[in-house]
Order: structure tokens, then C-alpha cells, then sequence
């Protein structure tokens, strides 16, 4: 089995204040959120791996490299535009061989990983097996209709109204079965081969799809607040760990991850945080559920609930929560302006004055 990794796409900074124009890059504790789908394929025993790459193929390969950091072997396959999620199957097609795969989305995140899908996969193997989750507005998504046995029986990309609130999760498990289907179709509305239509098509030709409703699912949509929830849900998970030094008059609470090279003097982190090489924090107060990337410099301030990219700095600002803050930031207080009054005031005169 092989995986089919879609890591193109136009390159538009969707997010002004990340780093990257890459939105497979956005980093969740600390890490690219595409790293985690790398990991998740390789810990469900897949080594080869086909990635699509678009206009930021040189950040995407200069991060991934290889793949042999996670185990993986990586094969780059770049697309000349991001003309659909199918388009990407097609042009995979000599590389896929007859291999069924898993195709994910590098921007999409799943809590707990693949492998027992991938092993549901292997043993009951459908035509096709799809991911949904239940969202409160289904409209912005492309949205399944099941059967009672949990069979689906329709696709439907951002329907008006929509025949249930599972939305389509961007992994999917694939026979062979799915290049026939991806050739058959035409470009949609929007000029793309949708992945949605392909699927429709082995429906209609009497395929298995199958579907496994999951829980814990997370794509990047450029939205602080699910960037902060998300980061959130990670560092939840993490053990704690501490490489790097903590003096006498620091404490550290909780799941903390403080990593080599970081230097952390008369301050108070209390998990879960995670701080990245580089850091140097002190006098301040870290809390809960707060990221900061390499390099960063907090000083006399408090941090919590948010994440800090590389080469940044807070110094002298009080207290800073639910934020995101790019890189190469500086947070420092206002200069104190100079107030002074210059008056020439009557006998008896009144002034009131706000200082
Ligand atoms: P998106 O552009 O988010 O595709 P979507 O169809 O899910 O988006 P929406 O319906 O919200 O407009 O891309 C999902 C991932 O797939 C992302 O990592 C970019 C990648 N991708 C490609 O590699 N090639 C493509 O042709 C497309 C459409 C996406």
C-alpha cells in the first residue's frame, strides 16, 4: 500500500501572519501540521510516498526532504495547477501503479492517526473507503449520505441542503478501482476534477464505499481560533520533557516540553507548553496551552493560550492570551510619552486635569 500526499496548491497567503505560503506548513506545537499526517501514515505501516506539490514545492521539499526523517520514502509529484483532488489522483496514476493507497490532504489533521483505518482497510477492503465527521454547518463542506447500514449512497460538494451533517474528512482509502472513475469525469463548475464526483461515479457503478465516522479532525482554514484549539488538543497529548535549563528560581508545572538550548530564568511555566530551541524566557509567567517556536525571546510578561512563531520577542508587556504571533514579531510597551502641562493660570482659576 502507498499513500498519496496533496501538499499543492496556489500559494496564496491566506494568513498574513504566518510564515509560510505553504498552508500544509502551519505549525501545530511547534511543528508543520503536514509532519503529523507523515508521521500518522508511517506509523500505519506505509513507507512509500507520492506527494503532489504545486507552486510551493521548494518549501515543501525543503522541509520533507527524503521523507527518511520519518521513515518514509518520498517521491515528489509536481502538478502544474491545483486543478482537483482527482487531478492529483490522475496524474499519480504511473506512480501508484496498482497499489491501493490512502490519499491525505497535507493541511488536514486527524487526532489518533490512521493506522486502525488503514488496518480496517486492509482487512474488509471496499472499493473505496471514505472519512466523515459531523460538523455543525455541513453546507461549507463537501457533505455523505449513508444508507442504515452506514453504506453511502451520495456525495454532495457544498450542498444548500445538505442530506446530513457528515462532512467529507480529508482522507480516503482507495482500490485501483478509483483511477477508472477519476478518468471518467469532468472538470466541476470551478474548473476542478473533484475527488467528490469520482467517488459518485463508483457509486453509481455499484462500488463499495464505505465510510467510518471519526472524531477529532482539524483542517487548516487560516481560522486563529481552530489554530488555537487545535495546538490546544496536541499539546494535551505531549509528555513531558525537559532537555533544556531551568534555574533555580523557575518552576515548571505539568506537561511541559522545554527542548535543548532553551534557557528559562526566574519564570513560572505551567503546562501544557511546549518551547522550542532557542527560547530564552525570563521573568515571566508561561500558562496553559501555549506554543513558542525557536528562538524567541519573553521577558517580564505572561503568555497563555497561544502560540508564538520562530524569532520573535515579547519584553515588558503584562499579560498576552489567546494570540497568534508570526514570526520575526516584536510585542513591546509604548514609549512612555513625556506629559507635562505649561500654564499660565489667572488668580482663582479651576482646572481639572485627567492624568
Ligand atoms: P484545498 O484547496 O483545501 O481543497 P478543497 O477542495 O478541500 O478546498 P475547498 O473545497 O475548501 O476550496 O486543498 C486541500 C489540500 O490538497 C491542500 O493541502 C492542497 C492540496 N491540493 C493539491 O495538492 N492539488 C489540488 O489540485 C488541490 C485542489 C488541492
Amino acid at each position: 500500500m502507498k499513500a498519496l500526499v496533496l501538499s499543492g496548491g496556489a500559494g496564496t497567503r491566506l494568513r498574513p501572519i504566518t510564515h509560510t505560503s505553504a498552508k500544509q506548513l502551519v505549525p501545530v506545537a511547534n511543528k508543520p501540521v503536514l509532519f503529523y499526517g507523515l508521521e500518522s501514515i508511517a506509523a500505519a505501516g506505509i513507507t512509500e510516498v507520492g506527494m503532489i506539490v504545486g507552486e510551493t514545492a521548494e518549501e515543501i521539499q525543503e522541509a520533507v526532504g527524503d521523507g527518511s526523517q520519518f521513515g518514509l520514502k518520498v517521491t515528489y509529484i509536481p502538478q502544474e495547477k491545483p486543478l482537483g483532488l482527482a487531478h492529483a489522483v490522475l496524474i499519480a496514476r504511473e506512480y501508484l501503479g496498482d497499489d491501493d493507497f490512502v490519499m491525505y490532504l497535507g493541511d488536514n489533521f486527524i487526532v489518533g492517526g490512521i493506522a486502525d483505518l488503514v488496518e480496517e482497510f486492509r482487512t474488509n477492503r471496499p472499493d473505496a473507503q471514505i472519512l466523515l465527521t459531523q460538523v455543525p454547518d455541513p453546507r461549507a463542506f463537501g457533505v455523505a449520505e449513508l444508507d442504515p447500514s452506514g453504506q453511502v449512497v451520495g456525495l454532495e460538494e457544498k450542498p444548500q441542503q445538505p442530506k446530513s451533517d457528515l462532512a467529507l474528512v480529508g482522507v480516503y482509502l482507495f482500490t485501483p478501482a478509483i483511477h477508472d472513475a477519476v478518468r471518467s469525469i469532468e472538470p466541476s463548475w470551478r474548473g476542478e476534477l473533484e475527488i467528490t464526483h469520482a467517488i459518485q461515479h463508483l457509486i453509481d457503478a455499484s462500488a463499495e464505499v464505505r465510510s467510518t465516522v471519526i472524531k477529532g479532525y482539524w483542517k487548516d482554514t487560516g481560522n486563529v481560533t481552530d489554530m488555537l484549539e487545535v495546538n490546544r488538543t496536541v499539546l494535551e497529548t505531549m509528555e513531558r520533557r525537559i532537555d533544556g535549563e531551568v534555574d533555580e528560581a523557575s518552576e515548571t508545572i505539568g506537561r511541559v516540553v522545554i527542548e535543548k538550548g532553551v534557557r528559562i530564568t526566574n519564570s513560572r511555566i505551567v503546562g501544557p507548553v511546549v518551547i522550542a530551541a532557542g527560547s530564552e524566557v525570563s521573568d515571566s509567567y508561561v500558562g496553559p496551552f501555549t506554543s513558542v517556536a525557536e528562538n524567541c525571546r519573553i521577558a517580564d510578561s505572561e503568555l497563555e493560550f497561544s502560540i508564538v512563531l520562530r524569532d520573535s520577542s515579547i519584553r515588558g508587556v503584562g499579560r498576552i492570551e489567546a494570540s497568534l504571533i508570526g514570526r520575526h514579531v516584536e510585542v513591546t510597551p509604548a514609549p512612555v510619552v513625556p506629559s507635562a502641562h505649561r500654564f499660565v493660570l489667572g488668580d482663582h482659576s479651576k482646572v481639572q486635569i485627567r492624568s
